[in-house]
């Protein structure tokens, strides 16, 4: 065993004293500072309290997003297809941090692989269908959703109304030959 001279100890222990005052006065004043990876988004800029989002040693839990994103808010502040995809979400548990980040910066996107609606609302109008997945299966990908296409009634009965515009790989941006959301589509001589 070896001893430290009287003065060294004393010195370490202010210093232990001090960097713990230091952390408890960072904590309170300036917690995103000290202890967060980096910037909440614009999103969530002003959710001032960590545990609004974090949950003692398990970090951003869905419990804690869906205390301000329930399905009822879904229901009410998002588009339907938005909605319904949520719901499907909260129904099978599958983790949010599956598909959004934090801590990024104030102008990142906190959604990864965004959805991308080549077809406009004109889709639903047009259809009548209320979600992309009455088409598709939804599988948020690394970079865009796999717009995977279902082989059903609704697809089927959409290919055969395009009287042969309608052939897969040539239809998926409606508006093209749709102007202004039309559904009559006026015969180009080519
Ligand atoms: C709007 C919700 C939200 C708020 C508010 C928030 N965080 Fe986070 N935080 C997250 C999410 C989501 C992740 C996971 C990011 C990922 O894995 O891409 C995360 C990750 C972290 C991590 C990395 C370790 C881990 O648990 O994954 C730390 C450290 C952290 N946050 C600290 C903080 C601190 C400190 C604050 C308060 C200043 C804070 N966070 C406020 C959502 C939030
Ligand atoms: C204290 C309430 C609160 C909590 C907790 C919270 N959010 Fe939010 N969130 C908001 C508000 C407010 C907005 C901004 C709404 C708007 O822009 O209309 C928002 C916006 C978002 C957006 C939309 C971003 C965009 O691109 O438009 C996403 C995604 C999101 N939150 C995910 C999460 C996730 C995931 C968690 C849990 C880690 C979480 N939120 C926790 C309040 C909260
Ligand atoms: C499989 C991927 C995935 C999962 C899991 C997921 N989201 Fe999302 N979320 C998305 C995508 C993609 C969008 C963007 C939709 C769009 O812009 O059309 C989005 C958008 C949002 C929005 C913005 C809504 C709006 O009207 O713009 C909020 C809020 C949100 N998510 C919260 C959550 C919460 C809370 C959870 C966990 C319960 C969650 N998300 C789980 C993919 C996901
Ligand atoms: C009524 C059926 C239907 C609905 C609803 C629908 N889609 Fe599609 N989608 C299609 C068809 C058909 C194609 C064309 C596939 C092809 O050309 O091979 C397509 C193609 C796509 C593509 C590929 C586009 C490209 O650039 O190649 C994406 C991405 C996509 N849809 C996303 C969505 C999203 C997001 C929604 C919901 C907002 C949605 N779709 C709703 C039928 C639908
Ligand atoms: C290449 C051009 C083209 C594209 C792209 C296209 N359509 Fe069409 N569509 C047509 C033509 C041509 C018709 C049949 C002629 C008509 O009804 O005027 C038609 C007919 C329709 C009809 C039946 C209209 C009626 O009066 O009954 C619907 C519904 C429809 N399209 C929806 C869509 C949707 C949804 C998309 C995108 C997924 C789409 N179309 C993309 C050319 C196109």
């Amino acid at each position: 065993m070896w001893c430290l001279r009287p003065w060294v100890s004393t010195v370490i222990r202010i210093l232990t004293v001090l960097l713990i005052g230091y952390i408890a006065w960072g904590t309170v004043h300036s917690p995103e500072a000290l202890w967060a990876p980096g910037h909440l988004s614009r999103h969530h800029a002003d959710l001032k309290k960590c545990d609004l989002c974090h949950e003692a040693f398990k970090g951003a839990t869905n419990d804690k997003c869906l205390a301000c994103h329930s399905a009822k808010v879904f229901q009410t502040r998002s588009d339907v297809a938005t909605s319904q995809f949520h719901q499907k979400v909260i129904d099978d548990q599958q983790s949010c941090l599956a598909c959004h980040t934090e801590h990024r910066g104030v102008l990142a996107n906190i959604t990864r692989g965004t959805m991308h609606n080549p077809h406009g609302e004109f889709i639903f109008r047009a259809t009548g269908a209320s979600s992309c997945s009455d088409c598709h299966t939804m599988k948020a990908g690394k970079n865009k959703t796999q717009q995977g296409l279902l082989q059903n009634a609704m697809v089927r009965h959409l290919i055969e109304e395009g009287e042969g515009a309608h052939q897969l790989g040539k239809f998926a941006t409606c508006l093209k030959c749709h102007v202004g959301g039309q559904l009559d589509v006026e015969e180009e001589d080519d």
